[in-house]
């Protein structure tokens, strides 16, 4: 399995079958990723909430590529009335994706849609799952803050073994606030993300390594740099 941070909250994931899921491509307009969109590929595209920091450039991958979408409800339905192919979920529910398990879990955020200067309502904000063919889960948090459901729903019954979570603060969780997060998830390796795309979210990440040591020194700290990949 690799994971290679874009910056801020989108990521590429390739399976083990060597699958790429794209979750929240937000890359022409993103400023600390440098890959040009043209160089992005995929074989499906996850998209957390609607905000552009998200949605980002998910319509130019996906016709590109072909790449189907898989949202929320509402999310979907804006895609598929623009010609695309998507899959509707919402939290709770599961898709298999070949041999990847697709989960819609909660986030505490808003989503509406802002494209082409119209604000569309765009339902829940959400996290996900993914259960890779070898059985082992990352979790994606989307944008979200603390939440008691994090301990019960993520951590003590989806039991992720890794977990890309926020830490800029301001729209989402902060560093005091992620760190607890990761105390009640409690996943073998944890990768910081939403922070320092821009200079409202901006945080040291050996802040957080230092708070995880405390809160839960038997979890890791992956730092990336965007473009970076980790391997597991
Ligand atoms: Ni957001
Ligand atoms: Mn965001």
């Amino acid at each position: 399995m690799k994971l290679r941070w874009l910056g801020h909250s989108a990521f590429e994931l390739t399976s083990e079958e060597n699958l790429k899921i794209l979750i929240d491509p937000f890359i022409s307009n993103n400023p600390s990723c440098s890959i040009p969109v043209e160089d992005i590929t995929a074989d499906l595209i996850c998209i957390t909430h609607g905000h552009a920091d998200h949605f980002g450039d998910a319509m130019e991958i996906a016709d590109r590529t072909g790449a189907m979408v898989i949202a929320n409800h509402e999310i979907s339905i804006f895609f598929s009335r623009q010609g695309f192919e998507t899959q509707g979920m919402n939290i709770g529910g599961s898709s298999n994706f070949h041999n990847i398990k697709i989960t819609m879990v909660d986030a505490i955020h808003s989503s509406d849609i802002d494209f082409m200067e119209e604000v569309t309502p765009g339902g829940k904000a959400c996290g996900f799952i993914f259960q890779l063919e070898n059985g082992k889960k990352v979790y994606h948090a989307g944008d979200t803050s603390l939440f008691s459901d994090l301990k019960f729903i993520i951590g003590n019954y989806y039991k992720p073994d890794i977990a890309l979570i926020p830490i800029g603060d301001r729209y989402t969780m902060g560093l005091q606030d992620a760190s607890i997060a990761v105390e009640w998830i409690s996943p073998q390796k944890v990768i910081p993300m939403h922070y320092n795309t821009f200079p409202v979210i901006k945080q040291d990440p050996e802040d957080f390594v230092d708070l995880i040591k405390i809160k839960s020194p038997e979890t890791e700290v992956i730092i990336l740099d965007p473009g970076e990949t980790y391997t597991g």
